[in-house]
């Protein structure tokens, strides 16, 4: 079984260029049909609760089958971040909806900088992913975060993450997958990663913490998380990653064009 790559260059498409995504361009794609039926073929979207796996799941499925990477959950936690850093007031959506219109970032080398500042790290914090799940709920930010994300469909293939890809984004795609877990493994498996990444956590709060997320990205009235009529619910709460994994490449082999 592959391993998770290292670097986060699998975030946004694996190109160690930079890439500054450009809404006009992407619109331009969309009206021009480049993101159209035989694309789809390519696409794979795998949504779910914070914790379920997806981010790793993902960058592994991609791996193997040389495709690209969308982590859309940063574009988010990018927006929230941004809008601490502006003191934006987080109940007018207007202003919401123009930082995520207005977001200076770059991809370059597995690093990810907003506005010149390296924040590769701090987007993952509970506190980042609380803000994004926040922001998240605005309608104006999804606007204006849609076609950053849709830009990233190439005919090179792509495994798109995240909570509304199958259901919003890329609705026509050729697999979908909805993974889920426990809330209480969730918490499990994040206190891990934040404690090996030397980040304070208590395992209580990290547990109120995600189902309080849970409760917000499902309720919320803007693409709520839920799964795509269409999806594969996969519960990894008892499964190991490579078992998970394989799952998936063996509907990719059923469902996508897996040629180069
Ligand atoms: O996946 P991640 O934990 O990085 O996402 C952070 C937050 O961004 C989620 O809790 C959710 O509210 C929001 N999000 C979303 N739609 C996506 C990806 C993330 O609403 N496609």
């Amino acid at each position: 079984m592959a391993e998770v790559p290292k670097t986060q260059e699998h975030l946004f498409g694996g190109s160690p260029e930079k890439q500054t995504p450009n809404p006009a361009y992407c619109t331009l794609r969309l009206l021009r049909g480049e993101i159209g039926k035989n694309m789809n073929q390519k696409i794979i979207t795998i949504d779910g609760p914070s914790g379920s796996g997806k981010g790793t799941i993902a960058a592994l499925v991609a791996a193997h089958l040389g495709w690209r990477v969308l982590d859309s959950g940063a574009l988010y936690r990018l927006t929230g971040l941004q809008a601490r850093n502006q003191n934006a007031d987080f109940h007018n959506a207007d202003v919401l909806g123009e930082v995520a219109e207005n977001l200076q970032v770059e991809f370059e080398h597995g690093k990810i900088h907003l506005e010149k500042q390296d924040v590769t790290d701090s987007i993952r914090s509970e506190k980042a992913g609380n803000d994004a799940s926040r922001v998240a709920a605005v309608t104006q930010v999804r606007a204006a975060l849609l076609g950053w994300q849709q830009h990233f469909a190439t005919s090179q293939g792509l495994v798109a993450d995240g909570r509304d890809m199958g259901t919003v984004v890329f609705p026509r795609a050729a697999l979908k997958i909805f993974l889920t877990a426990s809330a209480e493994e969730r918490a499990r498996r994040r206190y891990k990663q934040l404690k090996e990444k030397g980040m304070p956590v208590i395992l209580t709060s990290l547990v109120e913490e995600i189902r309080e997320r849970d409760e917000r990205d499902m309720n919320r009235e803007e693409a709520p998380l839920r799964a795509a009529d269409d999806a594969l619910t996969i519960d990894s709460s008892t499964l190991t990653i490579d078992e998970v994994v394989e799952q998936i490449l063996a509907q990719a082999h059923k469902y996508c064009d897996l040629t180069p």
